[in-house]
């Protein structure tokens, strides 16, 4: 065999733009190594590395200089100094993030994620997989299929990754037995079958001796497969099953330089477009023909899955960025709401009923999630009841958007399928979820139009609705405020209407309870109603103790801009405490009564209302007063 690192220096030396071209040109592979220290991740990860020769990364690069001038004490010490380079930043917990390593050989350029086993690693390893090809499920030869060899490829599987390879590992620890090797495939392939997965390659391998690595090893004459590098340059990184798909280019942005050019810019998701082609635009379903197809390097006639291109049409159609463009007789799905499996990535769980922004590719809308059906225990694969999905967590959960969005499931297309969750107040990104299917009751609701709008209403009434929601903690003084405010606004010839925590809980929601969950459903139901009365032309004041942000702001951005109106009442819990009115902090700090808020169950102050009020400073009645006044511009 020539030595391709020689070739390669020699082509530098000679050739230095010949070499960048063939670099270039080369395709890119992303895989991902799993499995545990223990198992020899760290040693195979170095043994690719340092076999491949070619290390971009500086650290690596400059143990390879430390390599050279151990010189030659040979290839073992270099090789451990490496490794040993990789376990100290393991140590110093940079893994708990996804480690990115770049290599390359003279066929292909490889973006390895390395990310930590354990399970309380789940995230992470979620997140290597999401852009990952190929997954490397590493396994000790001594010990066989392990609970996490069964999470790591389940979780592979969840993400979509289609190539899977069995590296077992250690086979120097275990005289390089055929037997053993076999018997783990075996066991393996029967665990795959079960959950889905419908092949895989499985490498003998020695990260640590290099057997079966960059060549075939004299100690496995029994094994006729491919090495592991040559098997990572060879794999057919699946291009092929994306262009086989419909079009669909999920629009980034629209290209206008000048009143003569304008096109629609992003990257194809699934299959080919040409030249000519009848296309429809998503979500407003408007129809146009292709009338060129932009490249960097120029025009093209056809172009497929993986180009970035920008789209010229034939008619002036209205096309934004999230728009998706699709063959006008192959359009994919719009609904609203969906199945989807999710993975919990955050500290804060998951709130049934919490607005969180869901962004999948260039579409970004609101979404709330119902209580899962299932989380999956990841060991055994078995599914279980629960109420909610905790850091880590995988379950199955429906979804409802606030607009339509356009969509493919996750199993055919990556990219009109997959999505993340963010918290809108953190902006953490919470979860990253996979599409199943629309249901199908979201396509048959449709908005029916009205002749008398909310501004007829408001007319006839002579005001302009608003809604002036009072927040603090029980006992603050909200609803003796909220009604003396009341009082005064009628006198004042204004239409009002005072939604009261205390009376709706008689009522209306009467089925809920002071969970978080239900305190969330209680202040999403009053939004709603309170935008109903708003609609109605009515000033809706409502007394609740709405501990959460995120669903003071959800109610907030359901209301037409200005008309949601803050009011914190604000009485420390110490004043709120030693008023107590109704007696309920004494329950609650003697322990009867649970989940009382400020004692056991959080208060999110405003950090911005319109309008902050400190009783402590002022009565109810000046309280009032003092509200009054500062709506008034509102009005
Ligand atoms: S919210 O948190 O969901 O907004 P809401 O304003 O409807 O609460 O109801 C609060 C009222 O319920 C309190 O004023 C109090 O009278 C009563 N209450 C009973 N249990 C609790 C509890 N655990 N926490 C807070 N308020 C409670």
């Amino acid at each position: 065999m020539t030595d391709p690192v020689y070739q390669t220096d020699a082509l530098i030396a000679e050739d230095i733009e010949a070499y960048l071209r063939q670099h270039e040109q080369k395709s890119l592979l992303r895989f991902i190594t799993c499995g545990s220290v223990d198992d020899g991740k760290s040693t195979l990860i170095g043994r690719l590395l340092y076999d491949s020769k070619m290390i971009f990364e500086d650290q690596l690069a400059a143990l390879e200089a430390d390599s050279k001038r151990v010189g030659t004490q040979g290839q073992e010490i270099d090789f451990a100094l490496l490794v040993d380079g990789l376990a100290a930043e393991r140590e110093q917990g940079i893994t708990i993030d996804v480690a990115y390593r770049f290599f390359a050989t003279e066929k292909r350029k490889f973006i390895v994620a390395d990310t930590p086993g354990h399970e309380q690693y789940t995230r992470n390893m979620v997140t290597g997989a999401s852009t990952a090809d190929l997954a490397v499920i590493l396994i000790d030869a001594r010990k066989g299929v392990l609970t996490q060899t069964r999470r790591h490829s389940y979780l592979a599987h969840l993400i979509g990754i289609k190539n899977i390879v069995l590296a077992v590992n250690k086979m120097d620890l275990v005289g390089y037995s055929q037997s053993v090797f076999d018997a783990i495939v075996a066991d393996y392939a029967a665990f795959a079958q079960s959950i889905g997965i419908a092949s895989f390659t499985a490498i003998p391998i020695s990260g640590f001796k290099g057997d079966n690595i960059t060549g075939l090893s004299a100690h496995t004459p029994w094994y006729t497969g491919p090495a592991l590098i040559d098997h990572l340059e060879q794999v057919d990184i699946n291009t092929a099953g994306a262009i086989a798909q419909p079009f669909r280019l999920p629009v980034q942005w629209v290209n206008r330089p000048n009143l003569d050019f304008r096109g629609f810019s992003g990257l194809i998701a699934s299959g080919t477009v040409r030249t000519g082609d009848a296309v429809r635009i998503l979500p407003s379903g408007k129809t146009s023909t292709v009338s060129r197809i932009v490249t960097l390097d120029g025009d093209l006639d056809e172009a497929v899955a993986g180009q970035s291109i920008t789209l010229c049409l034939a008619d002036e159609v209205d096309c934004s960025r999230g728009d998706v463009i699709a063959p006008a007789d192959a359009p994919p799905e719009i609904a609203n709401q969906f199945e989807a499996s999710l993975v919990w990535m955050d500290d804060d769980p998951l709130h049934v009923g919490r607005s969180y922004w869901l962004k999948l590719g260039t579409q970004m809308v609101s979404v709330t999630l119902q209580q899962p059906k299932y989380a999956i225990n990841v060991n055994t694969m078995e599914r279980l009841a629960t109420k909610t999905l905790d850091l880590n967590a995988i379950g199955v959960a429906e979804l409802a958007t606030d607009k339509s969005l356009i969509f493919e499931p996750y199993a055919e297309n990556k990219s009109l399928g997959g999505f993340i969750l963010i918290d809108k107040i953190s902006n953490h990104t919470v979860a990253a979820g996979m599409l199943h299917f629309a249901l199908r009751r979201a396509q048959n609701v449709h908005w029916q139009a009205v002749d008398i709008g909310r501004e007829m209403h408001a007319n006839l009434k002579n005001q302009k609705p608003a809604v002036l929601w009072f927040t603090g903690l029980s006992g603050a003084g909200k609803s003796t405020i909220a009604n003396l405010v009341e009082k005064k606004l009628h006198r004042m010839n204004r239409h009002t209407f005072l939604l009261d925590g205390d009376n709706v809980r008689h009522g209306l929601n009467k089925d809920l309870g002071f969970t978080e969950a239900d305190r969330i459903e209680n202040i999403r139901r009053v939004g709603e109603v309170a935008k109903l009365m708003a609609d109605a032309g009515l000033i809706v004041i409502t007394a609740f103790i709405s501990p959460f942000r995120a669903e003071r702001e959800m109610v907030r951005a359901m209301l037409p801009e200005g008309e949601f109106i803050e009011i914190f009442i604000d009485t420390p819990l110490a004043e709120a405490e030693a008023r107590d009115v109704k007696g309920l902090y004494k329950k609650a700090r003697s322990g009867t009564l649970k989940n009382f808020t400020g004692i056991d169950s959080p208060y999110e102050a405003p950090e911005a209302p319109e309008v902050r009020i400190d009783t402590t400073l002022m009565s109810p009645e000046e309280a009032a007063d003092e509200i009054i006044r500062r709506i008034i511009p509102f009005d």
